[in-house]
């Protein structure tokens, strides 16, 4: 694996011709997605500033152009009329070299539209010559043209009371006030994640910190919180963060993890009162960092989007000098005391040609490298095998066993494997059986929804050149189409 030297993590980009050679490069790899979004070169990372504006969804996401590495981070804006077919508007945030408070990256937060500018509000990562970090909450406003004016002074520096791990600001309008809120990511002195609330009555100016926020029964909680959000969907709130350094069952090896609680939000007291516990949003290996589009009720849906990916893990694209991707945006409701993740209903414009095949009768199929599946399942033991060999073996399992009610996803059989102290296999409860799935295949993911959202399964996966077969079986009626490219990943800094 390639070590990185300082200077070349935080190295500036200072002429887009600088990443030609690489785009060349990354842009012939064939693990290169289809109809997710990934970056032109370097590292992706988390989705940010997720918002409708101008009659278009604007996207950022987090991006080190230089390879797969977490140095300088910028803000990569993309944006799309149905949020299926994607089109890169280039760089957005640029992290300021002559020591400005963002001088070491442009990293993670939220995004506001009001009147015809977009509000962007993220965490200036500031080291100084001795490499010491302060974290500052910035704010940059970004106009019609596309240019975003960053506004001179941070609103906010790091709180004195907690350690240098302060960041990712997610804006909130406060329910039937004239108020906002900014929760931070952060961690106390005793090392202990949590999240920070800060208030003003005006977007731009007079924030105040009110507190931390309390959520009784996770003061223990993991080592640090990044990314935290409250959503309301309908009268529920929804508490959706991403806690660091623990481990939990189920999950084997993976430290971090993104999940969510629900519950009952209040302001004025600073209080999340669950209701329920901790859930994992993802069973899969690679999926992180979700957000939530900020304009919930224009928009009149909840809709989420994450990284495909985790944190300290090494990517088989990692050589080729690139690595992660987006997930498939999905609409989130709450079902009975659990949150249901659905592909959006416009993933249906992506299906192209039908390909005919038999009910699970267990033969081998070539897979196409960008394809849906949907099956109807009756009770019974099922197996699919996507991306095994041309005799059907190897692969990514997915297993329903009917007599223990659980569902199984096992990556071991892939031939280039990654990140195996995470370990191979994810499982599941399905209380009440398995009914149907909806697998979605591009060149290097495989995300796979449960019982209509249930549960979804989000994992990376690197088939070589053999590992391009599935077959299904079990009492089950599938269907299959390969899927239209979706995202012109064209050479735009
Ligand atoms: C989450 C995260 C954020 C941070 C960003 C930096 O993956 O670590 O907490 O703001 O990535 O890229």
């Amino acid at each position: 694996m390639r070590e990185w030297t300082r200077e070349e993590k935080y190295r500036y980009l200072k002429d887009p011709q600088e990443l030609s050679e690489l785009y060349q490069k990354v842009s012939s790899s064939v693990w290169r997605q289809s109809y997710h979004n990934q970056a032109v070169t370097g590292l992706m990372n988390d989705p940010n500033g997720f918002v409708w504006h101008d009659n278009r969804w604007h996207l950022f996401y987090q991006w080190c152009p230089w390879g797969a590495v977490h140095g300088l981070k910028y803000w990569y804006h993309i944006v799309s009329k149905d949020l299926v077919t994607w089109k890169n508007l280039g760089i957005c945030l640029i992290p300021d070299e002559a020591d400005g408070y963002d001088n070491k990256g442009a990293y993670s937060g939220s995004a506001m539209p009001i009147g015809d500018k977009i509000y962007l509000y993220y965490t200036g990562n500031h080291r100084d010559e001795n490499w010491v970090r302060r974290a500052y909450t910035c704010l940059a406003r970004l106009g019609n043209d596309g240019w975003p004016e960053k506004y001179p002074l941070p609103l906010f520096g790091p709180h004195p009371d907690y350690t240098e791990h302060q960041r990712d600001p997610k804006i909130i309008k406060a329910p039937d006030k004239d108020l906002w809120y900014l929760l931070i990511g952060a961690q106390t002195k005793s090392k202990d994640g949590c999240a920070l609330v800060y208030a003003s009555d005006d977007l731009q100016h007079g924030w105040e910190f009110k507190g931390e926020l309390k959520v009784p029964g996770y003061e223990h909680f993991g080592d640090m919180w990044e990314c935290p959000s409250v959503e309301q969907f309908g009268n529920q709130d929804v508490l959706l963060f991403c806690p660091q350094h623990l481990t939990l069952p189920g999950r084997g090896g993976s430290r971090n993890h993104n999940g969510y609680i629900l519950g009952t939000m209040d302001w004025d007291t600073l209080t999340f009162t669950p209701d329920g516990q901790f859930h994992v949003l993802d069973f899969g290996f690679d999926s992180y960092a979700a957000a939530c589009a900020n304009n919930l009720q224009e928009a009149d849906r909840a809709i989420l989007i994450g990284w495909m990916g985790v944190p300290d893990v090494s990517y088989p694209t990692d050589e080729e000098d690139w690595a992660g991707c987006l997930t498939l945006p999905r609409e989130l409701t709450v079902r009975g005391r659990r949150l249901v993740q659905r592909p959006l209903p416009e993933l249906k414009k992506l299906r192209d040609e039908r390909i005919i095949m038999k009910a699970g009768d267990g033969g081998c199929y070539k897979l196409p490298k960008a394809a849906e599946i949907e099956l109807d399942c009756r009770p019974g033991d099922v197996e699919l095998d996507f991306f095994t060999d041309s005799e059907g073996k190897g692969g990514v399992t997915i297993r329903y066993d009917e007599a223990k009610k659980e569902i199984v996803v096992d990556r071991s059989g892939m031939k280039l494997t990654f990140n195996e102290e995470e370990g191979f296999s994810r499982t599941r409860p399905l209380e009440a059986g398995l009914y149907h799935l909806r697998i979605f295949v591009d060149a290097s993911s495989i995300e796979i929804f449960v019982n209509d959202g249930d549960a979804v399964f989000t994992s990376r996966v690197f088939p070589t050149e053999e590992e391009h077969h599935f077959r299904v079986k079990g009492d089950v009626f599938p269907r299959l189409w390969t899927l239209k490219p979706a995202v012109r990943d064209h050479f735009l800094i």
